[in-house]
């Protein structure tokens, strides 16, 4: 992580675990923790769990997040919540990209960058993930797969606006597997994204944008991983619901 030049993000990612009662206890609890604390703290909640979150997080250092959004303002999308609907409840960040939706949902690069742009419209913070499959690193095509991953998902997204953006590199062979990228791998992907930026928008939007690492993140690895100067904090999923685990977690990025 680079202090001076961006800010630390720690974001829990709950995916379909806990209610709103659960949402509450967790974040009366961690709010005390992280007072004081420099970091970012995120919790992005299932959709039910966002009211009493956002309601038990106020006045704290802890901002919510939502873990999917439509791409439109309004309209006939059954089942859809657009991003106005979610910083209207109070939440300030929004996953876009998750492998989990790529896989599962028919997210696509396409889709992806039609929600960064929803999001930025909307006031709220995207967290943009990336990531290669195990055969694409086996194939040692990695840092070709990212790029264009980056590049689509920030299509047409300006320099002013691609500030407010969170780019999380998750490699999909270690996201809830306990396989972690090593520090150095994770970093070495994280500078090609900041390269990427670096050519799109220039040195000094590239160095200001949070790159994020996901993957099996635990309080074991994070002081290692937090450490490289290219990886700006976490986006933690099964740590992120044992509250002492991520309270750890955010120890580790607040060095
Ligand atoms: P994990 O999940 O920490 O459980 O591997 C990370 C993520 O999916 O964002």
């Amino acid at each position: 992580m680079n202090r001076r030049y961006r800010k630390t993000v720690i974001a829990g990612n709950w995916k379909m675990n806990k209610n709103a009662a659960d949402a509450k206890s967790f974040i009366s609890e961690l709010k005390s923790s992280v007072r004081g604390k420099w970091c970012e703290v995120v919790l992005c909640v299932p959709f039910t769990a966002i009211p009493a979150a956002v309601k038990t997080a106020k006045g704290s250092r802890i901002d919510i997040g939502a873990q999917n959004c439509h791409f439109a303002p309004e309209g006939a999308y059954t089942g859809e919540i657009s991003c106005a609907m979610l910083a209207e409840a109070g939440v300030k960040y929004v996953v876009i990209g998750h492998s989990e939706r790529r896989r599962d949902f028919g997210e696509s690069d396409r889709t992806v960058n039609l929600k960064a742009h929803a999001a930025l419209d909307a006031g709220l913070r995207p967290i943009i993930c990336v990531g290669e499959s195990a055969e694409m690193r086996e194939t040692g095509i990695t840092l070709d797969v990212i790029r264009a991953q980056v590049k689509s998902a920030l299509k047409d997204i300006t320099a002013d606006r691609v500030r407010r953006t969170v780019i999380a590199y998750e490699p999909i062979w270690a996201i809830g597997t306990g396989d972690t990228a090593t520090a150095e791998q994770a970093d070495e992907v994280n500078r090609a994204i900041r390269e990427c930026l670096r050519q799109l928008y220039g040195a000094r939007v590239a160095r200001s944008i949070s790159i994020l690492y996901g993957g099996s993140v635990t309080p074991k690895n994070a002081y290692e991983l937090f450490a490289m100067p290219d990886i700006d904090g976490g986006l933690v999923g099964g740590a992120s619901l044992d509250r002492a685990a991520f309270e750890e977690i955010i120890n580790a990025a607040d060095q």
